[in-house]
């Protein structure tokens, strides 16, 4: 898209990409809105219930989230010469962030999460309607039948969308889709049996979020843009920068602010998830193992614990040889130098987030 632009400064360069794929997020936000209005004025004609399987996703994209699949699948795009005027890119960025949706939604249902984007979740918040109307029935089986359906139908919402992307990227969208579901499964298997295994640890990291997050839309987007040949490059960084997005939530999880990351903190400790920070921590100091299994513990006290072993440092440093890989393996990719920094500059972006 930019050999005349290229020309100018490089400064020009890059605040025209910026501009160009800010005005893309844009219309990735509006179809969004248009699907479920126009979603929401069909089923109201139907019925008033009808309406709050619809509701509970606009709330959720109303209540905030980074965007990071729809900016990825653009700027894969965008890098590859794709034609900013084209729909269907702005269709792909849409599909990536219902399904993202669909994910979360269910996610919070596996991992027992009451706070979602700084509100209550789906399921929890159904759970709330259903006592407090003094409904029949369980309460926690009618707020997690919700969030099963109302995921299933983000679910089907973002196959409507793809469809309107361009038909070369489609292979990549459905390895996406079923790849992140197996992510999930290892996930919870992981947590289960809670049997301390880094390498397991990390493959988690990468098929239950960071393929899904970068690597995959980064290739949706360029195959959308009939540039396949970038795939390679893309994937190579997109392992890397997915592994320290997913590292990131992680340490999020166990030293963040829940007031940042609109998430309950120390969940994963909660709920014996197999990061590679527990895994490390508990390679070194066996007792923290006990600290999480064994009822009684505060989260206080195994933030201490993991502090004294020093393994948040050796993650801090593994997210760091991520980034440069990531950087390293965009660095000769047959794309704008423009975009190689953007990609630099996203790379850190999703790394050393606080949110
Ligand atoms: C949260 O993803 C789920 C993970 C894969 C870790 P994000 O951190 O991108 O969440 P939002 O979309 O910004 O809310
Ligand atoms: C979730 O990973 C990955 C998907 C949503 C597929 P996490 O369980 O770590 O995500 P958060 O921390 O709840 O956002
Ligand atoms: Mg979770
Ligand atoms: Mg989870
Ligand atoms: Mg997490």
């Amino acid at each position: 898209m930019t050999s005349d632009v290229t020309t100018g400064s490089g400064q020009e360069a890059a605040d025209f990409a910026r501009r160009t794929s800010t005005g893309l997020l844009q219309r990735v936000e509006d179809r969004l809105r248009s699907l479920l209005s126009a979603e929401r004025e069909t089923w109201a004609e139907v019925d008033e219930r009808a309406v709050i399987p619809v509701d509970a996703l606009s709330e959720m994209i109303a209540s905030g989230g980074k965007r990071i699949r729809p900016a990825f699948a653009i700027a894969g795009y965008l890098a590859a010469g794709g034609d900013p005027e084209d729909p269907g890119i702005v269709a792909a960025g849409a599909a990536l962030e219902m399904l993202h949706l669909a994910l979360l939604i269910h996610d919070d249902v596996l991992d027992d999460s009451s706070q979602r984007r700084g509100l209550p979740t789906v399921h929890v918040k159904h759970m709330d309607v259903h006592r407090s109307n003094d409904w029949q029935g369980e309460d926690r089986r009618f707020g997690e039948g919700v969030a099963i359906l109302v995921g299933a139908l983000a679910l089907a919402y973002s196959d409507e969308l793809m469809s309107e992307a361009p038909a070369s990227a489609l292979p990549e969208w459905h390895k996406l889709r079923s790849e992140v579901m197996i992510g999930q499964y290892a996930d919870v298997h992981a947590a289960a049996e809670f049997s301390v295994d880094p390498r397991l640890s990390r493959l988690i990291a990468k098929i239950k979020s960071g393929r899904y997050t970068i690597h995959r839309p980064l290739v949706v987007g360029a195959k959308a843009a009939g540039r396949g040949d970038l795939a390679p490059a893309f994937a190579e960084y997109g392992e890397a920068v997915g592994e320290a997005f997913q590292l990131r939530d992680d340490l999020l999880d166990a030293f963040g602010d829940s007031a940042d990351t609109g998430k309950p903190a120390g969940l994963d400790f909660t709920q014996h998830k197999m990061t590679l920070l527990l895994g490390w921590a508990m390679q070194r100091d066996e007792h923290i193992h006990t600290l999480i299994t064994e009822p009684g513990h505060t989260p206080d006290e195994v933030r201490r614990r993991l502090l004294d072993t020093g393994v948040p440092a050796d993650v801090e440093k593994h997210i760091d040889g991520l980034v440069e890989r990531g950087c390293k393996a965009i660095a000769d990719a047959p794309v704008d130098q423009v975009w190689r920094d953007e990609l630099a500059e996203m790379a850190r972006r999703v790394a050393y987030r606080n949110a």
